[in-house]
């Protein structure tokens, strides 16, 4: 057998378990998860979401014990959506600012149910509430084209923000892609009182086809698409500029929106933040490690870790995932 002579054997690092562990750059976490969650009015158990197995649309119910699991596997924040009844919608997306609504209405069991145990994050968002489905108000420009009216919309993200803060969200998430967001909800929020309240913008967000189990998750109740507001999936220099003014206009937290299709601009946000940098794992990366993993064609449980350290790697501090118990409970 011959023996060659090189100094620089980088084997020499992975030939057992205890060597990986020891020389792995990035660790995953429990605590690094947020369990994004769903719950609806109208209906009296939990419904599973078809393309999105394992996870629900909750009742109350179903949501504080689902809560409670994510607590016991060491998770520390849950991103809760609310899908109300189509009879609620309008459009204005009122609903959402009404303490009684099923956003806040949940948002405030859950606080009183587990205080600062779970930090409870609230979507910031008029589209579930709408009923034509859009994340903003519409209204009709000087040409007579229907458009998402951006300015009009920072009132309603305003009323919105404060809504959840009373209701004893910890961290506010506008996800509607208006320009000025921030800027608008942190003041709203800091008239209020509610200078504690963090918000987690969802800076740099791409109109994307992942977003499609999402929909019937909330029920949406979009006709077309979202790209005169979402981003280019093409460009990656406004993304840097989103979040640049997001970090001007007061973000606590910023977000790069889904991730795995856009790792590289995770890691250009990553290198010019200043604040945590959240990455959003969506609907449609989830469908499709499940929809392979059921079929056999991959192995879902190692496949699912493999994706959450790539996305951790790439740069993220926090990953919204729908593994996140699932990947708890396999790191502990
Ligand atoms: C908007 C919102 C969306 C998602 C999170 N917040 C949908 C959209 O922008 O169309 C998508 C999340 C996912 O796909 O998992 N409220």
């Amino acid at each position: 057998m011959s023996t060659f002579d090189f100094p620089r054997r980088p084997r020499r690092l992975r030939q057992n378990p205890a060597m990986r562990e020891l020389v792995a750059e990035t660790r995953l976490h429990p605590a690094d998860f947020i369990l994004p969650m769903f719950v609806a009015d109208g209906i009296d158990e939990k419904k599973e979401i078809s393309s999105m197995p394992g996870v629900y649309q909750h009742t109350t119910d179903s949501l504080l014990r689902a809560v409670e699991e994510a607590a016991e596997a060491g998770i520390k924040s849950v991103d809760l959506f609310g899908v109300p009844l189509d009879a609620d919608k309008d459009a204005q997306g009122s609903v959402s600012w009404d303490p009684e609504g099923v956003l806040n209405r949940n948002l405030t069991r859950l606080r009183e149910e587990f205080g600062d145990d779970m930090l409870i994050m609230a979507d910031t968002c008029l589209d579930e509430f709408t009923d034509h489905g859009h994340c903003g108000v519409l209204s009709t420009d000087r040409h007579g084209n229907t458009i998402v009216d951006n300015d009009a919309t920072l009132d309603n993200y305003q009323r919105m923000a404060v809504a959840q803060a009373e209701a004893g969200a910890h961290i506010v998430s506008p996800s509607g892609m208006m320009d000025g967001q921030i800027e608008a909800i942190r003041a709203a929020l800091d008239e209020k009182g509610f200078q504690d309240v963090a918000i987690m913008a969802y800076s740099a967000k791409y109109a994307s086809a992942f977003f499609g189990p999402f929909r019937e998750a909330v029920g949406s109740s979009l006709q077309g698409d979202r790209r005169t507001y979402q981003q280019d999936p093409a460009n990656v220099r406004e993304s840097l500029l989103e979040v640049q003014m997001d970090i001007d206009e007061g973000a606590d937290f910023v977000m790069v929106k889904p991730a795995m299709p856009y790792l590289d601009v995770l890691t250009k946000v990553a290198e010019i933040s200043p604040v945590p940098v959240a990455a959003y794992q969506v609907s449609g990366e989830y469908a499709m490690i499940q929809a392979a993993g059921r079929n056999g064609w991959v192995d879902l449980d190692a496949v699912m870790m493999e994706s959450l350290m790539s996305i951790k790697r790439a740069g993220a501090n926090q990953i919204l995932t729908y593994f996140a118990v699932d990947a708890a409970k396999a790191l502990s």
